[in-house]
């Protein structure tokens, strides 16, 4: 099977990594809108598995082998693609774009499933105006590490399509949870939520940003705290989630933190640009 990954952020490049780490899988097609952002992508990657040889957890040759197979470039190079899988900003016209100009003027195979990394927007309203359907095939960060896959069907995705990205996520290691479509799907529905009240709850001065996160690691066993967790999704990603789930059910519920919108407006996005409720220069 042949992988063209669109986008080589933190999502793509590691799903990009899960891809190449299968052996289905004979390349990965990891793309960008710049060769050196496809590049960069790469490097990531590489520079992961480099970290885990020299730990003695992984063989050289097993990394060189996982390396070898991704190719990177513009999203011209998915010509013979068997599946894309779109990681791009979470923007609905980009990936509208991307789709047109994958389906209509690049991949030759007839047969290529057309999948969407998107965090909670409508797959129907991706698809629309397409030629081919699009389905979601959400991946969670860590990509190469979460064993999840939400597979969600647009309205009008075909089940032979949601079956065959089913297959494809088992074939991955990971389990794939089908989803209907709906605003954040089933994660983010309730995960990006929490992490808002995390927020809201420092904003308003019931604990301080280790407190918080270590009441949640403790008292929970969650792997990270609320606010750990948004550095680490990025708080521009967490905000647009709110703002998405917010705009589709109308429920006040689900309306941003002020001080997380303040946070992005000052570029204070977490892991991504050095600094968020944690500094990490
Ligand atoms: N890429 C590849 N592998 C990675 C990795 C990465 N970025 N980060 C960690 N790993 C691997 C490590 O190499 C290690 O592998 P081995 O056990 O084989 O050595 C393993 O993961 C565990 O890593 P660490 O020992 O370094 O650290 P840890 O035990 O603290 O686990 C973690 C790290 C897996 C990130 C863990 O803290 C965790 O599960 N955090 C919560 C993550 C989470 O909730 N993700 C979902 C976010 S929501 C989302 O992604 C969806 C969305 O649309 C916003």
């Amino acid at each position: 099977m042949k992988v063209g990954v669109i986008g080589a952020g933190t999502m793509g490049s590691g799903i990009a990594q899960a891809f190449a780490q299968c052996a289905e899988v004979e390349t990965v097609y990891l793309c960008d809108i710049k060769e050196e952002f496809a590049e960069g992508g790469f490097n990531k990657i590489k520079g992961g598995l480099d970290k885990r040889v020299a730990k003695g957890k992984m063989e050289q040759a097993a990394a060189d082998a996982i390396t070898n197979k991704i190719k990177t470039g513009l999203n011209t190079i998915c010509v013979d693609a068997d599946l894309i899988v779109e990681a791009a900003l979470e923007n609905m016209e980009i990936k509208k774009n991307c789709f047109k100009e994958l389906q209509d003027n690049i991949v030759k195979n007839p047969d290529c499933i057309f999948a969407s990394n998107t965090s909670s927007l409508s797959i129907t309203e991706i698809g629309s105006g397409l030629s081919k359907p699009v389905i979601g095939m959400h991946f969670f960060n860590p990509a190469p590490v979460m064993k999840l896959v939400e597979v969600i069907a647009g309205i009008n995705t075909p089940v032979e399509v949601v079956d065959k990205v089913k297959e494809i996520s088992v074939a991955l290691g990971k389990t794939p949870v089908q989803v209907n479509e709906a605003a954040g799907f089933v994660v983010n529905r309730i995960l990006v939520p929490m992490i808002n009240e995390g927020i809201c709850v420092y904003a308003a001065g019931v604990s301080d940003i280790e407190g918080i996160d270590n009441a949640m690691k403790l008292g929970c066993n969650h792997p990270m705290g609320p606010l750990e967790l948004g550095d680490f999704i990025g708080l521009d990603i967490v905000l647009a989630i709110m703002d998405v789930i917010y705009a589709e059910t109308g429920d006040s519920k689900y309306r941003a933190c002020p001080l997380l919108r303040k946070m992005v407006r000052g570029k204070r996005l977490g892991c991504k640009t050095g600094i968020g409720f944690y500094n990490y220069a």
